[in-house]
């Protein structure tokens, strides 16, 4: 099969496309032939080992040492399934589904497994690039929104770094929960972010978002750059911060009303997110869908810090 390979940490020149066997599924796992795929931040993080600073040796530790284990990086795929392991119920040949990997990548080929605990059938709504642009992104956000900090109607959330992946299904997830939505980006995405249903939107070149006076419920920083002093600063007196991208020591120091860490990738998140896109509730923003062959290219655009939503691979 042909996939997107990288043998070394490094640039995005690195990957390349090769022939590769196929792999074959576990007792567990589903086969599935991928249709469309995301390059997201974590395939750039991994890709280039560029881990938040305290967390090199803990990633190098599960991705491979001195060079990458899995040479195939993407997590998450929507496509057809092909074959299924021996002890996997409920899905079958020819199934159409759509899930994630969690540690064992594999995603930018045109054959993947994924653990049939995450995968879902995809609904006829739904086309394969949007299952593929809200999977990493719309689940992480789902989990820190609905989850942790439990947004309710009434509340105002201000979410840093709105633009991207994770930012944009933040800002629509929390105004589906009823809340004021404050969006922190470039003049540029300012308007999709008031598409997407923003009531305020902060320019950060003019008004630093550390700058910002006003108190709000939940604090949820994409970024990186607010900082837990600040962040509790922000906060009214029963306010969250939640930290999506944070180094060890913060997340050593997430506690109380600061929260972090890694979101788990849920089945069950999956379905509601799917669920809310076919009955247009949620919008997947595809900056651009592009051939396997670009892929080094939109590694390029994710390392520039610029993607706006998902960047999508299509095989198919
Ligand atoms: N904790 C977890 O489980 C988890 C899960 C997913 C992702 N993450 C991490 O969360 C971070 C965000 O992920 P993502 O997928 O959303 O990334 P992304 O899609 O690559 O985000 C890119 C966006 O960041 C915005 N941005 C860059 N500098 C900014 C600044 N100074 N202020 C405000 N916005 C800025 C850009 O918007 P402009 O062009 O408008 O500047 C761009 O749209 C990454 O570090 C990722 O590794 C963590």
């Amino acid at each position: 099969m042909k996939a997107a390979v990288r043998r070394s940490y490094g640039e995005p020149s690195g990957v390349r496309i090769e022939e590769v066997p196929a792999p074959t599924p576990g007792a567990k796992q589903v086969l599935v032939r991928v249709h469309a795929t995301a390059v997201t931040a974590a395939d750039a993080r991994i890709r280039g080992a560029n881990f938040p600073r305290g967390y090199g040796l803990i990633a190098r530790t599960l991705f491979g040492l001195r060079r990458p284990r899995q040479p195939i990086l993407g997590g998450v795929a929507s496509g057809v399934v092909e074959a299924v392991g021996s002890r996997v119920e409920g899905f079958a040949v020819g199934d159409v589904v759509c899930g994630t990997t969690g540690l064992g990548l594999g995603c930018h080929a045109e054959l993947a497994v994924l653990p049939a605990k995450k995968l879902v059938h995809k609904p006829d709504a739904v086309s394969h690039e949007q299952a593929a642009g809200v999977l990493f992104g719309g689940s992480t956000a789902l989990h820190f929104i609905r989850d942790v900090a439990q947004v309710r109607p009434g509340q105002t959330v201000l979410v840093n770094g709105a633009s991207g992946a994770v930012g944009t299904n933040a800002v629509q997830l929390a105004k589906h929960f009823g809340a004021e939505v404050t969006a922190v980006a470039s003049a540029a995405n300012a308007t999709l972010l008031k598409e997407l249903g923003a009531d305020h939107v902060v320019d950060y070149a003019l008004t630093p978002v550390t700058t910002l006076t006003e108190k709000f419920d939940v604090v949820i920083d994409n970024v990186g750059n607010v900082g837990i002093p600040t962040g509790k600063r922000m906060l009214t007196p029963d306010g969250v911060m939640i930290l999506i991208v944070g180094d060890l020591s913060e997340a050593l120091r997430a506690r109380g009303n600061v929260k972090g860490g890694p979101s788990p990738e849920r089945a069950e998140s999956f379905t509601t997110l799917l669920g809310l896109v076919a009955d247009g509730t949620l919008t997947v923003v595809n900056q651009d869908v592009l051939d396997l062959e670009d892929i080094a290219h939109a590694h390029e655009i994710v390392d520039s810090g610029r993607k706006v939503g998902n960047l999508i691979i299509k095989l198919t």
